[in-house]
């Protein structure tokens, strides 16, 4: 079906065919029927392949990364396409436009996207009206990308998050601390070892009183960038093992270029899909040097089949999320990554996810 549809959505600006598209996810997202409809097109086609994340039980490894359903308004439909777990945001405190337009280009040839979107968000409040009304529509695992709005100078940063960490606590399964994107000036100083270590500190803090509060202690996550040093994937991983962080993803998308001509190249933004690919599992790699097993890494940035899945675990990934391959090949993609994984599980005897992952990192 999306092999017909793409031609036509590929036709369109490549922010108007996302807005069409998640405008669509939204209306069935409403709908009860139309989600029973999805859900028999998808979760009851996709192999269950249950495995567990910071204490969460996910029915699959494979979650939707962060920037698709940014003002939470489609994520029962996502969901029902058969996701294993889905990240929600990046969502600003305050309502904020993004960038100025055009800021999204796509690069089929490379199945790759550039975006300098710059947060565009509707803010908390519309956010939080979202998923508690469509919360009910769907049992899925929901985290929620954080962030910072684009006018908190830099030195203010740390109250954005501890009031969104405060405003989405009661409603998520984890957060996701952004310090990653690079179209917000300066937030990707955020990851450098005082900043972060001040912010660290301040959320887990909050967090803990948090817990206290709702009886419940959430996990929370970093999401990092492909464009660091080692010494700062080191100093990362410092602070991660220091407060327990839950979770680290690896990583948001880059502001490298490989070296080629195609024009669009020369767009500014943070490049994803085919091109991320290696420096995300580059980066992945490093991060588990320094982390040893003490701490999950969430592998995203160029996944595009059951190999790239088993690249990034090999690399030292547990769980995994995608983006531009679904923008791709569509919701299709799913299925086929996860039967892909069954497969290969059930031709080596293994019959469940954690079993997997072991099998690989020991290979
Ligand atoms: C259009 C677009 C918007 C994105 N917005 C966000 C965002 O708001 N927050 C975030 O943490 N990551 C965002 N990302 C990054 C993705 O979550 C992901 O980390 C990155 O694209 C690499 O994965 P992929 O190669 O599978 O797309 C965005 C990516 C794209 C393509």
């Amino acid at each position: 079906m999306y092999q017909i549809i793409r031609p036509l959505l590929f036709s369109l600006d490549a922010e108007r065919g996302h807005d069409l598209i998640i405008a669509l996810l939204s209306i069935l997202s409403r709908n009860k029927t139309a989600l029973r409809w999805l859900n028999r097109r998808g979760i009851q086609q996709t192999p269950s392949l249950p495995c567990t994340l910071a204490g969460l039980h996910l029915p699959n490894p494979l979650g939707l990364a962060a920037g698709l359903d940014k003002n939470a308004q489609a994520f029962p439909a996502l969901a029902a396409l058969g996701f294993g777990w889905l990240e929600l945001g990046t969502v600003t405190p305050k309502p904020q436009p993004g960038n100025p337009k055009k800021r999204l280009y796509r690069i089929p040839s490379e199945a790759a996207l550039i975006n300098r979107m710059g947060f565009n968000s509707g803010g908390l409040e519309p956010f939080i009206q979202n998923v508690k009304r469509l919360r009910q529509n769907t049992n899925a695992i929901i985290g929620i990308n954080i962030g910072r709005n684009a006018r908190t100078p830099t030195n203010q940063s740390v109250e954005d998050y501890l009031v969104s960490l405060d405003a989405v606590y009661g409603l998520a399964d984890y957060v996701a601390i952004n310090v990653s994107s690079p179209n917000t000036k300066t937030l990707r100083e955020l990851q450098e070892y005082r900043n972060l270590n001040h912010l660290v500190d301040r959320l887990i803090i909050r967090r803990n009183e948090l817990a206290t509060h709702h009886d419940r202690t959430i996990p929370l996550f970093l999401k990092i960038a492909p464009d660091l040093d080692p010494n700062q994937i080191e100093g990362i991983a410092d602070i991660a093992i220091k407060y327990k962080l839950e979770g680290i993803i690896a990583t948001n998308t880059t502001v490298s270029r490989p070296d080629s001509l195609i024009p669009e190249y020369q767009e500014e933004g943070g490049l994803s899909g085919r091109p991320l690919r290696k420096l995300s599992t580059q980066t992945i790699s490093q991060l588990r040097q320094f982390l040893e097993s003490q701490i999950p890494v969430i592998g995203v940035g160029g996944i595009e089949s059951k190999e790239d899945v088993k690249e990034k675990i090999q690399a030292g990934a547990t769980l995994v999320q995608i983006y531009t391959s679904l923008i791709y090949q569509g919701p299709a993609i799913i299925r086929r990554i996860l039967r892909g994984l069954e497969q290969d599980m059930k031709s080596m005897h293994i019959n469940d996810w954690s079993s997997l992952v072991e099998r690989i990192h020991s290979s």
